[in-house]
């Protein structure tokens, strides 16, 4: 037990189950807390514990000791040394992005996300108010408003969080003066205003002496206000409002244990349902009637937002992952191209045009972003121009997806906003979370352009070449050899009759990506554009030669997917970077080597070498010749025509 006596977190962990049972009936209210150590946060916390008392004997008597010895004089005990138990663990590396804490009272359970106040605000913060009810924007009664404040209030209201309580800490330290606190409650009015915060709470407290937290203070006779604790207990956390909306149930999974059964299981994000109500299946449109709600204690007679069921049909309609069941009479949109609130979390930055996975509800789909329209700058609350967007940046962007989606309005809670609207972006090759968004709405640009169907398809312009189309993607470091083995292959096959193209990165950029130089960015665009002409080259019936570095697994893959399969043929020239610097056909090398190039390809800008390339070509051991002999060799070979 001495281990653990300043980490209530794992104590409290260990005894949570029996805990959060003894206390199942109660609801349960979710919030965050906004501020710094110095705006008393952590004694803030603690002293919700202990007023609760959910802080135990033992923990209590070290405290005390642990106080005494710190110089805190007489009964106060410091509760700030018994959360910050947690930043010892984070400051020896220790990575703990958001501690959760529970704690409960009478009347309802509680789960506060404390999240650490320093450099990576932003992505914590995100992370610990992406599911929480109500924020508690704390204030230091003796500094006012400061940029902290504005740029705590203006990101909980960016996440939806309708409950804003703002505690105006440390009373005592300014005798408990009602007009310091009136002040700084009129200064907040007019700056939640200007960022739409329609309504707050306002209360004067002191967490280190407890005014007005589980008990209202005699110290402030001119606050006729409740206690922080019971506002926690007593407020309206918005279920009615989801209830009040139109069915949306994201499913989760089909239920299936066997041929006489077919259920479709997740959770209710908004609406009511009950046996015989008609449903719509988004985006097939398919409709049908509710059978029965089933749930591990028997079939219910009506489920609402925030439970989990399992519902079946009266139909045998299609529904699978990712669907969303809606009311039939008011279904959501499906759309493919919307603009979004995106806050990044990733260290590297984003790349507009690449294709990132993105995970909305239960949905998952491919989704590229581009240029923000603007950043925002959360401490001065400006909209800034951006080209791309950094950690903890904040901007506003246009995102396309490969496949419609079917969606609401990250702020309509009624109608599942926060489970249809709140979506994160994980990159491809690092699994990694690199963004949290928010869907404001759906540009129309997928309802009025229309693919258009044209006679003469693919098809035909392949059998009258008499050849298979494809794109044989030649990747390698500059100097690698891809140009020359590209250029001797393209001679082979049109000795052979074929229909040929090659393109080649240093002519393309000559032309149609003049504009593109060497960032990441820009090499992403540059592959993107070469991709979708690839793409119509290919369609056109050619066979395509592609000699660019493309340094990125993500943009290559990109292009593989844009094509069918077997029509992307991956080729990598795996040339040392040493044989390649040598041979410096160009001098580039040397000029990177001399601080005189920036960005240049295995200097000072990755390379990812392809993993499972379908050829690979060794131009140490090959020459050019016998090199683009083995293309040939390979595409001949009918074992690899599919
Ligand atoms: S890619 O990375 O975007 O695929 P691409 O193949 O189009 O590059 O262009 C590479 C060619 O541009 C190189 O062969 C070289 O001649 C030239 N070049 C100029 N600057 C750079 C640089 N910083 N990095 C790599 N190549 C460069």
């Amino acid at each position: 037990m001495t281990d653990n006596a300043y980490r209530p977190d794992a104590l409290i962990a260990e005894n949570v189950e029996e805990y959060l049972n003894t206390h199942l009936e109660k609801t349960m209210l979710r919030f965050i807390t906004c501020g710094s150590v110095d705006d008393g946060k952590s004694t803030l916390i603690g002293r919700l514990l202990y007023d609760s008392k959910m802080i135990f004997e033992d923990q209590l008597a070290a405290l005390e000791d642990e106080s005494k010895a710190g110089g805190t004089q007489g009964q106060d005990i410091d509760f700030a040394l018994l959360v910050d138990g947690l930043a010892a663990e984070r400051e020896q590396g220790i990575t703990i992005d958001v501690a959760y804490r529970f704690f409960a009272t009478e009347k309802r359970k509680f789960i506060v996300a404390d999240t650490p106040g320093h450099e990576q605000y932003t992505r914590n913060m995100v992370t610990g108010a992406s599911d929480s009810q109500l924020a508690v924007i704390l204030i230091d009664a003796r500094k006012g408003i400061l940029t902290q404040t504005r740029r705590h209030s203006y990101l909980v209201n960016l996440l939806g969080i309708k409950n804003i309580v703002l505690a105006v800490n440390k009373m005592d330290l300014v005798d408990y003066d009602q007009a310091t606190y009136d002040q700084i409650v009129s200064d907040y009015r007019v700056f939640a205003d200007s960022i739409g915060i329609a309504e707050f709470t306002a209360m004067p407290i002191s967490g280190f002496k407890g005014d007005n937290i589980a008990s209202v203070s005699e110290n402030t006779p001119w606050y006729n206000g409740i206690t922080l604790m019971n506002h926690l207990e007593t407020v309206d956390v918005g279920e009615d409002v989801r209830q009040s909306g139109p069915l949306r149930f994201p499913v989760q999974w089909v239920n299936r244990p066997n041929l006489d059964f077919r259920g479709f299981s997740g959770q209710i994000a908004s609406g009511v349902v009950k046996p015989g109500d008609e449903i719509r299946v988004l985006p097939s449109g398919k409709t049908s009637t509710i059978k029965s709600i089933v749930t591990m204690d028997g079939d219910l007679e009506q489920a609402s937002a925030g439970a989990s069921v399992t519902l079946t049909f009266n139909d045998e309609i299609d529904c699978s992952r990712g669907d969303v069941i809606c009311a039939a009479a008011d279904p959501a949109e499906a759309a493919d191209s919307f603009e979004a609130t995106l806050v990044w979390m990733d260290e590297h930055e984003m790349l507009p045009g690449r294709s990132y996975v993105m995970k909305i509800g239960t949905q998952s789909v491919n989704a590229t972003v581009q240029h923000p329209k603007y950043r925002v700058d959360v401490n001065s609350i400006e909209q800034l121009a951006a080209k791309t967007l950094q950690l903890n940046d904040i901007g506003v962007c246009s995102l396309t997806t490969d496949k419609r989606v079917v969606f609401e309005s990250y702020n309509d809670i009624a109608r599942g906003g926060h489970e249809l609207g709140g979506f994160i972006l994980i990159d491809k090759m690092t699994n990694a979370t690199v963004a949290a968004g928010m869907l404001n709405f759906a540009l129309r640009r997928s309802d009025n352009v229309h693919w258009q169907a044209t006679e003469v398809d693919r098809t035909a312009h392949a059998n009258l070449k008499n050849q298979k189309p494809m794109v044989l993607w030649f990747t390698g470091l500059s100097g690698s050899g891809k140009s020359t083995i590209a250029n001797e292959v393209e001679k082979k096959l049109h000795l052979m009759n074929r229909h040929t193209f090659l393109l080649d990165g240093d002519n393309v950029r000559h032309g149609l990506n003049k504009d593109l130089g060497f960032t990441e960015a820009d090499r992403v665009e540059n592959i993107r554009r070469i991709g979708e002409v690839s793409k119509l080259m290919v369609e056109a019936g050619l066979i395509v030669l592609t000699a660019f570095i493309s340094p990125f697994r993500g943009e290559r893959r990109m292009v593989r997917e844009m094509l069918p399969e077997a029509e992307f043929v991956e080729i990598y020239i795996e040339t040392p970077l040493e044989v390649a610097e040598k041979r410096d056909v160009k001098g580039l090398y040397k000029k990177a080597r001399a601080g005189e190039l920036k960005n240049f390809t295995g200097i000072d800008s990755p390379y990812e070498a392809p993993t499972n390339p379908e050829i690979r070509l060794d131009t140490t051991t090959q020459t050019p010749e016998e090199a683009a002999q083995k293309v040939i060799a390979w595409l001949f070979d009918s074992s690899n025509q599919s």
